[in-house]
């Protein structure tokens, strides 16, 4: 039963949902605009603010039903397990040739089931880099940084701290390009804040 939650982990995570929104409402494939990113940042900035909401909305909300599969199911395997899985579909779908988004939603939405406390925070968090910042792909990053302090600094447990690290990690090393452009000043900026 763990392995079959696994793997509905990983196939939720492999819902495309910017490519499904960007597909059926718009008739283009959102990777081949923007960042060609597939996810609700390049959503936004492709399609603007009502499918880039929808999109973020679905990519974290797929995060956190797969963290609750194990509750749903009755299953002892620890939820942050099966959302990793998640954010792995997300990155690596295999609905969309394997070429998914970086990480982000997907994993708020795993800590919105396991810590709603951290969630809230870390989207104060993101917005106040963000306001500051104005790089989406920045304030994705360091508000991976401050999720892994949150892990270390204000709680003991040790699952919770393995992952989030991890998926801080993966995230940054999903945004290897927007690093590149931040530090060479063509990341681009969001206009609307
Ligand atoms: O969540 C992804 C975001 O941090 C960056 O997206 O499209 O600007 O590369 P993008």
């Amino acid at each position: 039963m763990s392995v079959l939650l696994v793997i509905l982990g990983y196939l939720l995570g492999s819902i495309p949902f910017a490519l499904i929104v960007g597909k059926v409402g718009y008739g283009i494939d959102i990777r081949e605009h923007g960042s060609g990113n597939l996810g609700g940042t390049n959503t936004f900035r492709v399609l603007g603010g009502k499918a880039g909401l929808i999109v973020t909305i679905a990519d974290i909300l797929k995060g956190t039903l797969a963290a609750s599969l194990p509750v749903l199911f009755s299953v002892d395997i620890h939820p942050l397990l099966i959302g990793m899985f998640a954010v792995f579909g997300h990155t690596y779908p295999v609905f969309a040739q394997f070429r998914g988004g970086k990480a982000v939603a997907t994993s708020g939405g795993v800590l919105l089931f396991y810590s709603p406390v951290l969630f809230m925070t870390m989207l104060a968090v993101f917005f106040l880099i963000l306001y500051i910042s104005k790089y989406v792909s920045l304030s994705s990053m360091l508000t991976g940084v401050y999720a892994t302090a949150y892990a270390f600094i204000w709680t003991d447990d040790v699952p919770l701290r393995i992952v989030v690290t991890l998926l801080t990690l993966f995230v940054f090393y999903r945004h290897r390009a927007n690093i590149k452009r931040i530090l060479n000043k063509t990341e681009p900026k969001v206009k609307w804040l």
